[in-house]
């Protein structure tokens, strides 16, 4: 099948405006072509009960239009404070992107989303470039800085024409579209340079009680009234997910795979896991783990009505699926059950030096 690749600076449906950018304009040789809203746009994207997804890959099934990327905008602040900035591993970040000379230190964002992640890192980092590549153009929040630049690309085809390009790959909140992460992990290995870092955040759905145990087990019956409507419209959609070939538990995988690669693929693997109330209904909390609770809620708020296309898609009635959001709305502005989603970040540095002959260090 062919690769839809295409590349874009912004587009005129965006909050910020979009245009067209040229492969002479990013600066780097790429197989990417300009990005035209009016043209790729009817490619690129369809539209499933009211709101717009991706017309590539069929197991992605949230939507990506400005509704869902605003959401995603709330989920990047908290999960800034969570982690205290943009990423975990700050040393070994900082160590793959120091300025030097031969290259151009660079950053690859695989789905990118609404794209604010490449444009604080782009912020951050001005002599690097930032990558962001996802299925859907972004609807950027500001303006890019000029080290930013966006293609449009189904990761699923592959990253070869990237080998030995970055220093940093991060990929959050992306398993469900990717078909074979182990496979992704090795296209990842090959694009970083040596002492390049694997970045990835997860978050699941999957909502979990107090006890840290699923609210909900074993398959959604629509006939059957709901006692944590947020809870089951998420098993709901988790169903949907798979359905269409999507897994939706692969965040639990990705360290133990980055470990069956090998000490000569990884010098360094790590992972770490966090629980997020989904609210502040905790009884003692401090001012900040109250703020990153509350960006929480408001981000399942946001997440109801953004499984709604997938849901009827999948076949469970419209009223069912219309009752479930209103009453989880309901239950999560009023904090009624008491919720934690489970997040695990995972990371990896390849081994070698920043700056060191890259074919020394690529797996056969
Ligand atoms: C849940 S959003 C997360 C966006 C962003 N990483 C963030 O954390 O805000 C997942 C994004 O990954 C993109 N995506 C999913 N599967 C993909 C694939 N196979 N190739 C490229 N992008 C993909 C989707 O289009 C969507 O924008």
């Amino acid at each position: 099948m062919e690769s839809p690749r295409s590349s874009y600076a912004d587009d005129e449906s965006s909050s910020i405006g979009r245009g067209t950018s040229t492969i002479e304009e990013s600066g780097r040789s790429s197989p990417a072509y300009s990005y035209h809203s009016s043209i790729d746009g009817a490619v690129l994207l369809r539209e499933v009960h009211g709101r717009t997804l991706n017309n590539t890959r069929d197991q992605y099934i949230l939507p990506v239009d400005m509704t869902e990327h605003n959401r995603l905008n709330v989920q990047h602040e908290m999960l800034k404070i969570k982690l205290g900035g943009l990423f975990l591993q700050p040393r070994a970040v900082q160590r793959a992107l120091v300025p030097r000379n031969g290259s151009i230190p660079a950053v690859l964002d695989v789905g990118s989303g609404s794209g604010s992640w490449v444009l604080d890192m782009g912020e951050m980092f001005p002599h690097a470039e930032v990558v962001g590549l996802d299925l859907a153009p972004a609807n950027l929040p500001r303006e890019p800085t000029p080290n930013c630049r966006f293609e449009c690309d189904d990761v699923n085809f592959g990253l070869s024409h990237y080998k030995n390009s970055f220093d940093v790959v991060h990929a959050r909140c992306v398993d469900t579209g990717i078909a074979d992460y182990p496979h992704f992990l090795k296209d990842v290995h090959q694009v970083l340079r040596p002492g390049g870092v694997f970045l990835s955040v997860s978050g699941s759905s999957k909502m979990l009680g107090k006890d840290f145990e699923p609210c909900v087990k074993g398959k959604v019956d629509p006939s059957v009234p709901s006692e944590n409507n947020t809870a089951t419209l998420l098993a709901g959609f988790h169903e949907a997910a798979r359905a269409r070939g999507a897994k939706t538990e692969t965040f639990l995988y990705i360290r133990g795979w980055l470990e069956e690669m090998g000490k000569n693929a990884w010098s360094t693997v790590g992972e770490t896991t966090f629980y997020v109330p989904v609210g502040p209904w905790q009884e003692s909390m401090t001012d900040k783990d109250r703020h990153i609770a509350t960006l929480m809620n408001h981000d399942i708020i946001r997440l109801l009505a953004s499984t709604r296309p997938s849901l009827l898609s999948y076949g469970y009635p419209e009223q069912v699926v219309d009752n479930w959001i209103e009453k989880a709305e309901d239950e999560l502005r009023h904090m009624r059950k008491k919720m934690y989603v489970r997040w695990i970040c995972t990371w990896a540095v390849k081994v070698g030096t920043p700056g060191e002959d890259p074919e020394e260090h690529n797996l056969t």
